[in-house]
């Protein structure tokens, strides 16, 4: 049997839209074992709808891997056991498609690399920056190029605390595509260059107080923030809150602040200004996860 484990991860972190992403310490765990014949798929502690036919995202990642290196399973049992909230903007999807592809890898010989794992996953999902989180954990810069992924991934220090707001509504990251122009002006395209390249200095370097400049976006949050009632008044009280930065985690809802310290004050701060919320949110106190995928076979 296969077993893998993979983190949620956070896409954009600001200004770095299809760029940057990072891993979190929430997981989503499979185990899946080759069987005689048919697929049988079991799901436990979802919080979503998940497919249990050959429409089941795990599976799909699973059969790209097999097509790939020409490897017929006879049947397939996926166990599926999901901490990450889907359709959230916590790299649910990504988490499916790794860990399928990973242990479809594992099941037919290891045949491939990571680095062609990856370009696989960055196809199917049709962008890098869960995937490659997902993969190889930390805080990861990751580039297509005529479909291969190029990503660099830096473990951070331990001194962060990331605050991962959740609401109890979803938005498709397909929708939230769609909101965004097809072109878009070279000042605000500077505009993020810019932000994005101090926002990944600043954090590799530990200047944090710069992170909150760095996060700034111009490509894709002013697009996305109606989908969030009450988004700029959120923003502004995780920043009195003492939040380093704050951001759209990948296409939302959910919004991450970057924080020093345990995080308690804050999370305390931020649950009490969401009771007059229209919507229900709740507060999680995650960390970088430096690791990324873990497989092991037993
Ligand atoms: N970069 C992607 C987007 C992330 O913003 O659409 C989706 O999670």
């Amino acid at each position: 049997m296969i077993r893998v484990r993979v983190p949620a991860t956070s896409a954009n972190m600001g200004a770095g839209f299809d760029t940057l992403g990072i891993a979190f310490n929430l997981y989503s765990r499979l185990e899946i074992e080759e069987t005689d014949r048919g697929l049988e798929i079991i799901t436990v502690n979802n919080s979503g709808n998940v497919q249990s036919d050959k429409t089941n995202l795990v599976y799909r990642a699973m059969d790209c891997v097999f097509r790939q290196v020409g490897y017929k399973p006879g049947g397939l049992r996926i166990r599926q056991d999901s901490a990450i909230p889907m359709t959230r903007g916590l790299g649910s999807s990504s988490a499916c498609i790794i860990g399928g592809m990973l242990a479809a890898n594992a099941l037919s010989g290891r045949m491939l690399a990571y680095s062609e794992i990856m370009d696989l996953a960055a196809g199917m999902e049709g962008h890098p920056d869960n995937a490659a989180p997902a993969l190889y954990g930390g805080f990861c810069v990751s580039v297509s190029e005529n479909g291969r992924i190029f990503v660099k991934s830096t473990k951070l220090r331990n001194d962060l605390k990331f605050a991962v707001m959740i609401p109890d509504f979803f938005v498709a990251t397909r929708k939230s595509r769609g909101a965004l122009p097809e072109l878009v002006s070279l000042r605000d395209a500077a505009f993020n260059i810019s932000r994005a390249s101090l926002f990944q200095a600043a954090l590799v370097t530990g200047d944090y107080e710069l992170l909150r400049y760095g996060a700034e976006d111009r490509l894709h949050q002013p697009y996305r923030k109606s989908y969030i009632d009450g988004f700029d008044g959120i923003f502004e009280e995780t920043y009195r809150l003492g939040s380093k930065a704050t951001y759209l985690s990948g296409s939302g809802p959910t919004i991450v602040s970057i924080l020093t310290g345990s995080g308690e004050r804050f999370k305390r701060g931020m649950e009490s200004f969401f009771s007059e919320n229209s919507h229900q949110w709740r507060c999680m106190l995650l960390e970088c996860d430096n690791v990324g995928s873990v497989l092991s076979e037993i």
